[in-house]
């Protein structure tokens, strides 16, 4: 072959591979539908190496950060603030083209004490939302213009399918009204902010009808509720496939966009069992590829709702499910640990293949 042909033969081989079908990358083969995401880690960019770097720049154009955006780690004593990792963040999405979401002002889990103490005693109502409020303000004055909505609260409702809201320290002091009035102060602080609320399970019953209830509650006390995020930790086998839909369907209708904003489907048991065979891998890691592909094609069935699907963390190796509920080596993501792609990813982009032949054969 003449050298001139062979090197453009070359250069289109580059180019095909380069784009969203020839495989390479979820963000330009989701790009008409919505925003695809990762957890990013503190330490930015540090935290990363060169090649993990590269895969986060090629394959995502929106980020949550995993930790460093925390009440306990940006506020850990009262007026002592720590921005450096939030700051690096920030700054990071900036230069990669990447949209940053914030994560989170209100939850139970990463929240310093003194929040909700008065020395030794519960701290008042009013001292309680004084210092919600100075939270609130400081964090959206500093980023304002630098993230594309926040999860104001995380995680309220209960799983006790007795239980309305989760009892929790900022229920106790504050009061069951406390999701109104941080949806106000933040709206108060950034009137342009997109305001989400945010927690797992409640595609499904008996969370769902709270969710619902909670989103009606905000509304009716003229609180500007733009989206909820449907966390997504799932199981492998076990995906709620028909919940999600109606739980799509319903949020819709209450006048919400719909974040899928922590998406990882977990391969092992959660309860450890003495004596178990060890799973089979390649079995579980061909079924994850069909529960991904399935979900991917609810996701862009409604992709006139969603706006965003968040992965939890970039690869295998990158995943809070290594560590939790105990310590073991997991798999719930498209990348494996070295950051290679796997068969999840390849039948998640084999449905952006297909949705893009169907819609140009209309
Ligand atoms: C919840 C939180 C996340 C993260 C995960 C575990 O889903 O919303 O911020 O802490 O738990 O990693």
């Amino acid at each position: 072959m003449p050298r001139a042909i062979r090197a453009l033969t070359v250069l289109y081989m580059a180019v095909l591979s380069s784009t969203a079908f020839g495989q390479q990358s979820l963000k330009d083969a989701f790009s008409k539908d919505f925003l695809i995401g990762t957890a990013l880690s503190s330490r930015l960019p540090a935290c990363y190496t060169p090649a993990e770097l590269e895969l986060i720049k090629a394959q995502f154009n929106c980020a949550t950060p995993e930790w460093c955006m925390k009440p306990k780690p940006l506020q850990p004593l009262e007026g002592v603030w720590h921005f450096e990792d939030a700051d690096a963040y920030v700054a990071f999405c900036e230069q990669n083209h990447i949209a940053a979401f914030g994560h989170t002002l209100v939850w139970h889990e990463d929240c310093p004490d003194w929040f909700f103490l008065d020395g030794d005693k519960f701290a008042s109502r009013e001292l309680v939302l004084k210092r919600l409020k100075a939270h609130i303000d400081m964090v959206l004055n500093r980023y304002r213009g630098k993230i594309r909505g926040w999860d104001v609260v995380n995680e309220a409702i209960s799983d006790n399918p007795k239980e309305y809201l989760r009892k929790t320290k900022w229920l106790e002091t504050i009061g069951d009204d406390y999701l109104v009035q941080a949806f106000k102060i933040a709206h108060e602080a950034d009137p342009e902010m997109v305001l989400q609320y945010n927690d797992y399970n409640i595609e499904s019953e008996p969370k769902r009808s709270k969710a619902i209830k909670l989103i009606r509650n905000l509304q009716s006390n003229g609180v500007r509720v733009a989206a909820i995020g449907i966390q997504a930790h799932w199981q492998v086998g076990r995906v709620p496939f028909a919940d999600l839909e109606t739980a799509i369907n319903s949020f819709q209708n209450l006048g919400l966009k719909v974040m899928i904003t922590e998406l990882d489907l977990d391969m092992l048991p959660r309860k450890q069992v003495a004596n178990a065979p060890p799973p089979d891998i390649d079995l579980l890691t061909r079924h994850q590829a069909d529960d991904y592909a399935h979900l991917f094609r609810i996701f862009i069935e409604h992709r006139d709702v969603i706006t965003r699907v968040t992965f939890w963390g970039i690869d295998d190796a990158h995943s809070w499910l290594n560590g939790w509920p105990y310590k073991r080596e997991n798999h719930p993501l498209l990348f494996d640990r070295e950051g290679k792609p796997k068969p999840a990813f390849d039948a998640v982009m084999s449905v952006a293949k297909q949705q893009s032949a169907s819609t140009s054969a209309e």
